[in-house]
């Protein structure tokens, strides 16, 4: 039975929403201890623990630490002091409108890729691609009306044209910046993931993603404010098979 959910965000300004719509506290004394620049909320929603980890700031630079590395080690450390029932990775993404996708929409991912581990050697090249399914939830699918697809996670916002052929060989839907790692980090520990995403932007549209990317990211942001807390409620106190 589902007790305690983990939410792994990279952006304080997709964590923000929720934190303060649940009103959730930042952990004093901090679950996790620096050097690791993650920060940690807790508090409660429909009977369920609420736990969530943001990567925190880059102290070099000021800015979120997005991108896999910090996300791995944040969902590792986070794992470890939460011992969550489940893990979601929750943020914002590019959609490929091929699949359906339009800014604003919440999508519930089916599985994850890498498209930007190319390694054309025995084995490693599916390791690079890294491949993973993530928590079956279709019956909260139908309950909510959310779309699905595979989730495609880089270090970039931008691709070059092998990752655009990856992703759409693997009819990718949405293409972010951690859940592939968030779910690496996850399999270690044997905690089932779902990933809850909203789209900023059109990765197959015309327009510069850096500015779609910021011009949509407080509504983004906000669609998946509303929706999180539904899938938290839906969520407590239902076995993971009842998904
Ligand atoms: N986050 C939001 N949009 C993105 C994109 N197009 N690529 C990677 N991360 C994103």
């Amino acid at each position: 039975m589902i007790k305690s959910v983990l939410l792994v965000f990279a952006m304080e300004a997709e964590a923000q929403p929720l934190i303060q719509a649940l009103g959730l506290k930042e952990d004093v004394p901090a679950k996790i201890v620096g050097p690791a620049p993650c920060v940690t909320f807790s508090g409660e929603h429909e009977g369920l623990a609420v736990h969530v980890v943001w990567n925190g700031k880059c102290k070099d630079h000021g800015v979120d630490n997005v991108g896999t590395v910090p996300a791995s080690l944040s969902t590792y450390l986070a794992v470890l002091a939460f011992k969550p029932d489940v893990v979601i990775s929750a943020g914002t993404c590019g959609g490929f409108k091929a699949q359906g996708a339009a800014i604003g929409d919440v999508f519930l991912g089916t599985a994850v890729i890498n498209h930007d581990r190319r390694i054309p050697l025995p084995a490693f090249d599916k390791y690079g691609l890294g491949h993973a399914a993530l928590l079956a939830t279709p019956h909260l699918q139908a309950a909510l009306g959310l779309k699905s697809g595979v989730v495609s996670s880089g270090n970039s916002l931008d691709y070059t044209d092998k990752c655009m052929e990856i992703m759409t060989s693997h009819g990718a839907a949405l293409k972010e910046m951690e859940a592939a790692a968030i779910a690496w980090a996850c399999a270690l520990y044997k905690v089932p993931l779902m990933c809850v995403k909203a789209v900023t932007d059109i990765v197959d549209g015309d327009r510069p993603t850096a500015e779609e990317f910021l011009e949509n990211l407080h509504s983004a942001a906000a669609a998946l404010q509303t929706t999180l807390p539904k899938v938290l409620a839906y969520l407590a106190g239902k076995e993971l098979a009842a998904l």
